[in-house]
């Protein structure tokens, strides 16, 4: 296949089906339920946030939808189709159309090539095209992720924490993929750098027609460039809906936390601390998760019912779904 960055029609985006997914690990402890029961779907072109605090399961979901971890139940579906169902050929184009980028920008470059080889590389695997070819796709891939080609030369230890994050986003975009999952991809940034390097996720977005699933630990991230948001606990998905509604009213108890948690863009003399709720304690191990509801413990709301039943994954608005048995539009 000829190498060449051109766009493809947006309609071109991946859709993306999770249902009932499950990502056990056995350990000597026990069975670590990292993703439990998990159902969304990503829409064509659209930005899908995952949020949830350390050790919810957004990394291990993550690895699933790029198609690095294999499930334990439950099963994926891209553009409609189980990848079981495609060929060879269609595996290889999958595989090619769905990446992964990291937090950490320099743990992802071979520190001994150069920036242009480590660009290059992904096309160098597949042996697309010749190495003219290849050169340019990554030449141009660098100037579009707004790097000058002479950055090729150099090495990354020469490159700041922002420059590599860039030289990252250019080395998958050589592949043209149509599904990234970008996995707390400004979290290692400085925060004078992370607004520059998400508005340029989101413009290649709107010029690749790219479907992202967009991890973060940090609501205001997810809430800048989400359009749909999932809410992860315990490897169980508390609530999810359009980005608006979930990160500005928000309906379950545990997104309420984890918002009012935020710092507030409001000096703090302003600020009316009655109204925040702060999370309680630690999250639960998730060798041994509470019953019933798995935010019980720590749940301002909870009642002797949540320790009994599952809560059922409702949905109580359009497009918006919880998994409490109180929460709901008042
Ligand atoms: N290979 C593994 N073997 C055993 N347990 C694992 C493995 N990978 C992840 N886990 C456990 O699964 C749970 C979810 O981990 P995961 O890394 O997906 O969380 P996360 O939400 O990405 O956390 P963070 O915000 O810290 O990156 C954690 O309890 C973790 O210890
Ligand atoms: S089901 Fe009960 S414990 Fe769980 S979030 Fe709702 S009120 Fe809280
Ligand atoms: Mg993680």
């Amino acid at each position: 296949m000829n190498a060449s960055l051109t766009p493809r029609p947006s309609t071109q985006a991946a859709g993306v089906r999770a249902d009932r997914v499950r990502v056990h690990f056995p350990t000597r402890a026990g069975t670590v339920k990292a993703v439990d029961d998990v159902s969304f779907d990503i829409r064509p072109g659209e930005t899908f946030g995952l949020i949830g605090e350390s050790g919810s399961g957004k990394t291990t979901l993550g690895r699933a939808l790029a198609g690095l971890q294999p499930l334990t139940d439950g099963r994926l579906f891209y553009d409609g189709r189980e990848p079981a169902s495609l060929n060879r050929a269609e595996r290889r184009r999958q595989r090619r159309d769905h990446q992964i980028i990291f937090q950490d920008p320099h743990a992802a470059l071979n520190p001994r090539m150069t920036i242009a080889q480590s660009v290059m590389e992904p096309l160098d695997i597949l042996g697309d095209g010749d190495r003219a070819s290849r050169r340019r796709v990554a030449d141009e891939a660098l100037e579009r992720v707004g790097l000058a080609p002479q950055i090729g030369r150099r090495y990354p230890h020469e490159l700041s924490g922002g420059q590599k994050q860039r030289v990252n986003i250019a080395r998958t975009l050589t592949l043209r993929p149509r599904f990234i999952v970008c996995d707390e991809v400004v979290a290692a940034l400085d925060v004078s750098i992370r607004g520059a390097i998400l508005n340029l996720f989101a413009d290649l977005q709107d010029e690749f027609g790219i479907t992202y699933a967009f991890i973060t630990h940090d609501i205001s991230v997810v809430s800048h460039v989400s359009d749909r948001v999932g809410v992860l606990y315990l490897g169980r998905l508390m609530e999810q809906g359009p980005a608006a509604a979930v990160c500005e009213q928000p309906l379950h108890p545990y997104t309420q936390a984890l918002l009012s948690a935020e710092p507030l863009p409001l000096p703090s003399d302003q600020r009316d601390h009655r109204r925040r709720i702060r999370l309680q304690g630690e999250i639960p191990s998730p060798l041994n998760p509470p019953s019933g509801c798995p935010f019980r413990t720590r749940c301002p709301r909870a009642e002797a019912r949540c320790a009994e039943q599952v809560p059922e994954w409702r949905e109580v608005a359009p497009d918006h779904r919880v998994a409490c048995h109180f929460a709901g539009p008042a």
